[in-house]
């Protein structure tokens, strides 16, 4: 289930002038001394995103205001999306998913060969960090980190109404009781992870509930996950965009 090619031309002309017009609001707030949540952490190198996906990310939760449920994310990493969303989670909890190690291999084989090559640099040790700091998935406390991370703006990781659980996705899933979810950020590059989070989630998002996929445009066993769940779900529809966002109906 494709975007059709009319929407997605829609798209390509609006969203840049819709993301320059944010960008230039988040750099005049920067210059007042006022920088947003998604600014600060991707200045302390806490995300990988891209300000047009952060920039979605935040649309998507503002959306979702009315809808109940929890807030979620799959791949957390160094934590930047993490605690963007988790500040917006008020009233709600928040549970991050992710091994807090090196990420687990693509191996599935609808991975493509980037999924591989990636990870080949990653598992040699070669894989650099960002602004030269050691790649995440080599740091000997990644969890601890994140949770420092988390109390530094603000939003401790307490048990009560934020988590961050550690595991594999298959491992960790099953043993937190979620009922209902509002939003879940998926960013976890690979077929299997992808599969696995979409239909976890799926049967527990709430009608109105918004799924960002991160990797969508930029692996293909990602693709072919979203793609595959889409043909099974006519219940979800494809919002095209930079991170596509599965909207159930
Ligand atoms: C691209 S990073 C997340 C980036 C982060 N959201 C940010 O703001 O930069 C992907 C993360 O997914 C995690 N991950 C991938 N597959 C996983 C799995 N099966 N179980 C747990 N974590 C997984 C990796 O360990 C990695 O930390």
């Amino acid at each position: 289930m494709s975007p059709p090619p009319g929407d997605e031309r829609k798209l390509i002309i609006a969203e840049p002038l819709i993301y320059f017009v944010e960008m230039v609001i988040s750099a005049v707030r920067s210059l007042l001394g006022r920088p947003s949540l998604a600014h600060s952490v991707r200045k302390e190198g806490l995300t990988y995103l891209r300000p047009d996906k952060m920039k979605r990310i935040e649309q998507a939760l503002r959306s979702v205001a009315g809808v109940p449920g929890d807030f979620l994310e799959f791949g957390v990493a160094l934590g930047g999306s993490a605690i963007v969303i988790a500040a917006q989670a008020e009233g709600r909890h928040f549970h991050g998913f992710d091994v807090f190690e090196m990420i687990p291999p693509p191996t599935s084989d609808k991975d493509d060969v980037k999924s591989k090559e990636r990870f080949e640099v990653i598992r040699s040790g070669q894989a650099s960090g960002i602004a030269g700091e050691t790649y995440y998935g080599y740091r000997p406390d990644l969890l601890g980190d994140v949770k420092a991370a988390f109390a530094r703006h603000g939003l401790p990781v307490d048990g009560r109404s934020r988590f961050l659980h550690k595991g594999l996705f298959e491992a960790t899933w099953p043993e937190v009781a979620i009922e209902r979810v509002a939003f879940a950020h998926l960013d976890c590059d690979w077929y299997d992870p992808v599969r696995f989070c979409l239909e976890a989630v799926a049967d527990r998002l709430s009608p109105g509930g918004l799924l960002v996929i991160d990797d969508y445009h930029a692996y293909g066993g990602c693709r072919t996950a979203v793609d595959e769940f889409l043909g099974e779900r006519a219940d979800f529809a494809f919002e095209n965009g930079p991170n596509p966002i599965l909207r159930k109906n």
